[in-house]
């Protein structure tokens, strides 16, 4: 079965059916990595691009290596060695692309509704690897295979969301396709960090981090984002530290199979603490060993699993 889009550009335009499609994709692909030569054909004679405006470890690396276990040849791009240092726009750059006949563009940029302006101007299929403060669906659905590979089922789990919600394109993903999947989710942090529409959207909020967390099946611990912080929203670091970081103290009356997960990259100590991050309940790096099998099965759905060969 096709998912309902021809691109990833966003989690609120993907159905029920589709994700499950994806996860279900993915699991089958996990397998793939643990082999010695760690290579299906499936993509043979596909061309990726991998445009890359912002830096990136996890997702860039994931979406390279998810191409190249499917056998695709991949072309990564960043921006700062494009033709856009020298004055060339968004979209001439990405015509110019298309002009060498790629199968499908990846594509991360600080600003926010870049993948969907990419996705008017090419014909090829466009994923979303993360754009400004709006959107990052590859992450949302490696964190909902990392919480399905250990509760079994998606619905009815409950999930508090933590930190700075206000800028975060893995929150707003998230939300989207957890609703969609039937979990209920809390937001947690400081009120400046909390945007007025989480209401709206059926979120419930709270600003005291010891009782948000008492109930949930998943706590996501959210980055920092020292580089977005400059609306002097938080006071200071420590100041946010001390209420919101999530410590083996804040954990004490939560439940005993309390999953914990959190996107990358870490401030070690600010928004989590070191025992809690290497601690038998986090899940970070399963997340990245997931995030390969996600990007793959984004790639071989969306370039038509008909004409590929899995094995
Ligand atoms: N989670 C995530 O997007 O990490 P990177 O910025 O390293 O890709």
């Amino acid at each position: 079965m096709a998912l309902s889009t021809k691109n990833i550009l966003g989690t609120k335009e993907l159905t029920k059916d589709d994700i499950q499609q994806i996860l279900d994709t993915a699991d089958s692909f996990k397998e793939i990595s643990t082999r010695a030569i760690k290579k299906v054909p499936a993509l043979r004679g596909k061309t990726i691009i991998n445009l890359f405006f912002e830096p990136s470890t996890r997702t860039r690396t994931s979406f390279e290596i998810a191409g190249k276990r499917l056998s695709a040849d991949v072309i990564n791009i960043s921006g700062s060695t494009s033709s856009t240092v020298k004055g060339e726009n968004l979209i001439d750059t990405a015509r110019n692309l298309e002009a060498m006949s790629p199968d499908i563009m990846v594509i991360r940029h600080h600003c926010s509704g870049a993948a969907e302006l990419l996705s008017q101007f090419v014909d090829s299929p466009i994923i979303n690897a993360g754009d400004g403060s709006h959107e990052h669906p590859s992450q949302a659905l490696l964190d909902l295979l990392t919480i399905r590979s250990h509760k079994g089922d998606l619905e009815g789990l409950k999930v508090a969301i933590v930190g700075d919600i206000n800028h975060s394109r893995v929150a707003r993903s998230n939300i989207r396709a957890m609703q969609t999947m039937g979990m209920k989710v809390r937001v947690v942090g400081p009120p400046p960090l909390i945007p007025v529409e989480m209401e709206r959207l059926g979120v419930e909020v709270s600003h005291n981090l010891t009782e948000a967390i008492k109930d949930v099946d998943v706590i996501m611990v959210l980055r920092i984002q020292l580089e977005r912080q400059n609306q002097g929203l938080l006071s200071s670091l420590r100041e946010y530290s001390n209420y919101f970081c999530l410590t083996s103290e804040s954990l004490a009356h939560t439940r005993d199979d309390l999953l914990i997960i959190h996107p990358g990259p870490v401030n070690r100590g600010i928004e989590i603490a070191l025992d809690v991050m290497e601690g038998p309940r986090s899940l970070i790096l399963n997340q990245v060993t997931n995030g390969v099998a996600v990007r793959m099965a984004l790639f071989y759905l969306l370039l038509g699993e008909k004409n590929a060969n899995p094995n």
